[in-house]
C-alpha cells in the first residue's frame, strides 16, 4: 500500500518539509495542515503544479484544521506525522522561551493525531525540541519508540558544515556528531568526528574545535538574528524529511535524533539526543557510541537538565 505522510504546520519549516517529501517521490500522499484557512490548500495546489517539472507523482493535499479535530480526517492512515506546529523564535529569544505557548499547541495537535492517525510514527520538530517531543508522547500515549524528535541531525549538519568551511574541504569528507539536547546542553562529540577518516583532533587545534562547537550551538540563533521574523528552515526541514523517509522505507538508517533513552549510556527515562536506527516502527533501537569520559559526563548532564524540564511539560 502506498505511503502517506502528514506535515502539521504550513509555515516555512512545514512547507519546505512537505516540498522535500513530495520531491523524494516515495510517498503516495503528502498532507500539509494548518489552522490558517486556505494556506495549506494553496501550498498543495502550488506543489502539485510543480510535479510535471520536478518529475514526481506524489500527490500533495492541503487541509485546514480546527482545535477540536475539524479537518483532521485528512490525516487518516498516515504512516508518519511531522509536527512543526508552534511559534518560532524571534531575535534574542531562547528556545525555552517558547515552552508554554508551544506546549498548548503541541498538546492539542498530538491529541488529534492520536485520534486520527493512531498508527503513525510522530516526528516532532517544534521547540523547545526535547520537551515538545516528551509532551507529544504524553499527549498521544503512543509507545516511546513511535515518538521521536528532530534536532541531532541538524546540529550535526551544522557542525559538519562549519568544520568543512574552516578547513576548505568538501562536506562529504567530514563526519561529525552531536548528542544531548537541542539547546544549551548540546554535546558535540569530537572523539567520533573525522576528516577524510582521520581524527578531527588531528586536523585542527582544540581551541578551534571549541570555537566551531560554540558556533554550532548558536547555529539556530544566528539564523534567527539575521532573518528577524522566524527561524531556520532549509537545514531543519532537510533533517526532518530524511527521518520521515527512513520511517517510510524502513531503512534502519542510524541517525542522531531525539529518542527515549532507557538504560543506554547509564541514562534512563528521558528523551535525549542520541543516535538511533530509524525504521517503520520509529526508533528500532538506540545505538550507543563510544564516548570519551568528558563527552559521557556532558551527556549525563544534558540528560538531567532536560529531565527536569520534561517533568514540567506533563502538566502543560
Ligand atoms: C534551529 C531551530 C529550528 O535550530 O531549532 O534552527
Amino acid at each position: 500500500m502506498g505511503k502517506k505522510v502528514t506535515v502539521v504546520g504550513a509555515g516555512f519549516y512545514g512547507s519546505t518539509t512537505a516540498q522535500r517529501l513530495a520531491e523524494y517521490d516515495v510517498f503516495d500522499t503528502v498532507v500539509i495542515t494548518d489552522i490558517v484557512e486556505g494556506k495549506p490548500a494553496g501550498l498543495a495546489l502550488d506543489l502539485n503544479q510543480s510535479r510535471a517539472i520536478e518529475g514526481f507523482e506524489t500527490k500533495v493535499v492541503g487541509a485546514t484544521t480546527g482545535p477540536n479535530g475539524e479537518g483532521y480526517e485528512a490525516i487518516e492512515g498516515s504512516d508518519v506525522v511531522v509536527i512543526t506546529a508552534g511559534l518560532p523564535r524571534k531575535p534574542g529569544m531562547s528556545r525555552m522561551d517558547l515552552l508554554e505557548t508551544n506546549a498548548k499547541i503541541v498538546r492539542q495537535v498530538s491529541e488529534n493525531v492520536a485520534k486520527y492517525a493512531p498508527n503513525a510514527v510522530v516526528i516532532v520538530v517544534s521547540n523547545p525540541l526535547d520537551e515538545m517531543t516528551a509532551l507529544a508522547q504524553i499527549a498521544t500515549q503512543f509507545p516511546h519508540n513511535r515518538v521521536l524528535g528532530q534536532a541531532g541531525m541538524l546540529d550535526t549538519a551544522r557542525f559538519t558544515n562549519f568544520v568543512a568551511e574552516a578547513l576548505s574541504v568538501p562536506v562529504k569528507s567530514v563526519k561529525t556528531l552531536t548528542l544531548g539536547s537541542h539547546g544549551d546542553t548540546m554535546v558535540p562529540v569530537p572523539s567520533q568526528s573525522t576528516v577524510n577518516g582521520a581524527p578531527l583532533r588531528d586536523a585542527m587545534p582544540a581551541e578551534q574545535i571549541e570555537e566551531l562547537v560554540v558556533k554550532t550551538r548558536n547555529g539556530g540563533a544566528e539564523v534567527v538574528a539575521l532573518l528577524k521574523t522566524g527561524s531556520a528552515y532549509y537545514a531543519p526541514s532537510a533533517a526532518a524529511a530524511r527521518m520521515a523517509k527512513a520511517v517510510a522505507e524502513d531503512s534502519g538508517e542510524v541517525m542522531p535524533v531525539c529518542a527515549w533513552v532507557d538504560g543506554e549510556y547509564g541514562i534512563s527515562g528521558v528523551y535525549l539526543g542520541v543516535e538511533a536506527a530509524i525504521g517503520a516502527e520509529g526508533v528500532k533501537r538506540v545505538v550507543e557510541t563510544d564516548l570519551d569520559a568528558d563527552e559521557l559526563a556532558s551527556l549525563k548532564e544534558a540528560a538531567e537538565a532536560v529531565r527536569a524540564k520534561q517533568a514540567d511539560v506533563a502538566s502543560m
